[in-house]
């Protein structure tokens, strides 16, 4: 008697418990675009749309994201944010798929919501929406950036932005070494609520050395790269080759003093020389002196 029985309480129940499903996992939305919240339910015997309802709400504050029943969509009590910008599939309803399409996901559409259904019974579940948005291509730069030196303290900062969640950031060197000390993150939002990074890293600088700046946006495992290479075109003289050059520079003018010096000498002794033999040959060398071409002007 009792293995009769049992049979048809299960089927009983089976058409009573009534199943809605959404995305197990959070649904990730890129920032602008439209995203369609999966929700199906279960229905036991074809039903009319009138007898329909389903109502989308923020699970937290229980504010309306959508309502339909009555065989119509009901937004009357529909929070301002999501003015314009939901939507049911219509022709789908009548199928057991109450999804909502969100119009334009922004940073602030991120939250659990939940679908709430009834026709013959009803339940409901919720879901997790992710919003997500890439980072631009990372910009790194040198502060200072020039008259450099090896041992000098330089300051390199990464620069990414317009992104969404909040971006890892890794420094390596150039065999590809985590950088982890003296690092300093910074997240700003903007009005949209995305992210503007900076990450400064701070190190004692070598020549020929590379940093590069890695940052990820996890959410959409997709990461950009820059680096930097401080070779010997950003570094001036080191103090070594400075010295060597300033004793070089001094002992070269000091070469050429001593060198004019010498031939000066040298000049006034020929000269000299020649008056005197000159002095010798011609008792009178004012004459032999004097220009030749004054001799041209005298009037005959
Ligand atoms: C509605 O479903 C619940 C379980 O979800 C069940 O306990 C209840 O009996 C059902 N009600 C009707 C009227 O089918
Ligand atoms: C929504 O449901 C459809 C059909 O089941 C499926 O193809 C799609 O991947 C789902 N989308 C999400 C975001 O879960
Ligand atoms: C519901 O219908 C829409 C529009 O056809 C479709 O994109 C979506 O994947 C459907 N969802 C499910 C859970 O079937
Ligand atoms: C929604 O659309 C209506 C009609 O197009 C318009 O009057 C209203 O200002 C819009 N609301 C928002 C918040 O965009
Ligand atoms: C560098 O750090 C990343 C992320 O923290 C890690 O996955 C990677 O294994 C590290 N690499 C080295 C060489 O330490
Ligand atoms: C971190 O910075 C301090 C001073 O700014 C410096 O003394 C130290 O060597 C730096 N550490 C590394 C690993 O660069
Ligand atoms: C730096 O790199 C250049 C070119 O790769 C090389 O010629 C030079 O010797 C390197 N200097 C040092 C100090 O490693």
């Amino acid at each position: 008697m009792l293995s009769l029985l049992l049979p048809a309480v299960l089927v009983v129940q089976a058409l009573a418990v009534m199943e809605v499903h959404v995305p197990e996992l959070p649904v990730v939305a890129l920032h602008g675009s439209d995203a369609t919240l999966n929700c199906s339910f279960s229905f036991t015997s074809p039903f009319d749309l009138s007898e329909l309802s389903v109502f989308w709400q923020l699970t937290d504050t229980k504010r309306s994201v959508h309502e339909y029943w009555n065989g119509r969509d009901q937004l009357a009590d529909q929070a301002e944010k999501f003015a314009n910008r939901t939507s049911l599939f219509p022709t789908q309803l009548g199928m057991g798929n109450a999804s909502l399409l969100l119009h334009q996901v922004k940073v602030t559409d991120e939250g659990s919501y939940t679908c709430f259904v009834r026709v013959q019974n009803y339940s409901s579940a919720a879901l997790l929406l992710q919003v997500a948005a890439p980072y631009s291509k990372p910009v790194v730069t040198l502060e200072p950036d020039t008259n450099l030196r090896p041992g000098d303290e330089v300051a390199l900062t990464c620069v990414a932005y317009g992104g969404y969640p909040e971006a890892d950031v890794l420094w390596q060197d150039g065999a590809g070494r985590n950088l982890t000390q003296n690092i300093s993150n910074s997240l700003v939002a903007n009005e949209k609520g995305l992210f503007s990074m900076t990450s400064v890293l701070t190190v004692v600088l070598e020549p020929n050395s590379t940093y590069s700046c890695r940052v990820t946006n996890q959410l959409l495992a997709v990461e950009g790269l820059a680096s930097v290479t401080i070779s010997g075109q950003n570094i001036a003289f080191p103090p070594v080759a400075l010295w060597v050059t300033i004793g070089l520079a001094v002992c070269l003018l000091g070469l050429l003093i001593a060198l004019a010096a010498v031939c000066r000498r040298k000049i006034k002794e020929s000269c000299e020389e020649a008056r005197r033999e000159a002095a010798a040959l011609n008792p009178h060398p004012a004459i032999l002196l004097a220009p030749t071409h004054l001799g041209s002007k005298e009037q005959p």
